[in-house]
């Protein structure tokens, strides 16, 4: 059977390849995302920026730092945490990703949350949010857990916004913290809502909700969706840190696997 890390080896060749959309005419880098492929909580921010278009690595640069710092106050060191993107490529000037390109880079994302697994998800600024939580502004559901799929969907300010606005530094921080006990109440097997806002569970068509974003945005290339085919969802059979289907009532239990190749290479990439 094909094990987790060939799947992410080939998702990243793809995505390193990607042509869906016309930020590959710009990058330098794709940045697929990195981190442990059974990490118990997913990052997701917006997209790259100028030192992950360089380096081809998420999160590498001043807000990457901010992150490190915030997922401490989580008791979370950056190396146990899987970390990516709406969007894998850079947009030019750091605008903001357009609804073409959201579009075209949404399977990947499907394709990494289905291959990690987590149990929580913290979206990174409004348009990770948008995914969940589509009619929500970031300042009236930030840091509020909701249980989407049998996991927790916690939203967060970007850690950009704190840098460019001081005031919400010490929001990010006692969000993070508080992203503690949510950790916690995961690893036991709890899955219940805070009071969060109704979420919904598929993608939803990107909308333009006010907050913080490291936008200055212009230009943009139209795109098509992609045509990626999802591999089976893997449940976490072998973890025995984690009885992941044991624990969240909601998911379907992992079906008797036959041997699947991921189907990739039948796109025209
Ligand atoms: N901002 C993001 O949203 N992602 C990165 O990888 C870096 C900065």
């Amino acid at each position: 059977m094909i094990s987790k890390e060939e799947r992410a080896a080939e998702l990243y060749e793809v995505i390193r390849a990607c042509r869906l959309c016309a930020l590959a005419e710009t990058r330098t880098h794709a940045v697929p995302g990195e981190g442990p492929l059974d990490a118990e909580v997913m990052c997701i921010g917006e997209a790259p920026g100028l030192n992950e278009d360089r380096q081809g690595r998420p999160f590498v640069g001043a807000a990457g730092q901010f992150l490190t710092e915030l997922l401490a106050e989580a008791g979370l060191r950056r190396d146990e945490v899987y970390i990516c993107n709406v969007l894998k490529c850079r947009p030019p000037g750091n605008r903001d990703p357009l609804p073409g390109e959201i579009a075209a880079c949404a399977e990947y994302l499907d394709l990494q949350i289905d291959l990690v697994d987590p149990l929580v998800i913290v979206t990174l600024g409004r348009f990770s949010m948008a995914r969940w939580f589509p009619q929500q502004t970031i300042s009236r559901i930030h840091g509020k857990p909701k249980v989407v799929d049998g996991r927790y969907i916690v939203p967060m300010y970007h850690p950009a916004a704190a840098l460019h606005q001081g005031a919400l530094r010490q929001v990010l921080v006692e969000d993070f913290r508080n992203l503690r006990g949510v950790i916690a109440r995961a690893r036991r097997g709890e899955f219940q809502d805070a009071g969060a806002p109704a979420a919904v569970s598929a993608a939803p068509e990107p909308r333009e909700a006010p907050g913080p974003g490291p936008g200055t945005r212009a230009d943009g290339p139209a795109a098509s969706p992609t045509a990626v085919a999802a591999p089976e969802q893997q449940g976490r059979t072998s973890d025995a840190r984690r009885p992941a289907e044991a624990r969240r009532p909601d998911r379907e239990a992992p079906a008797p696997e036959e041997p699947r190749q991921i189907s990739f290479f039948d796109q025209d990439l």
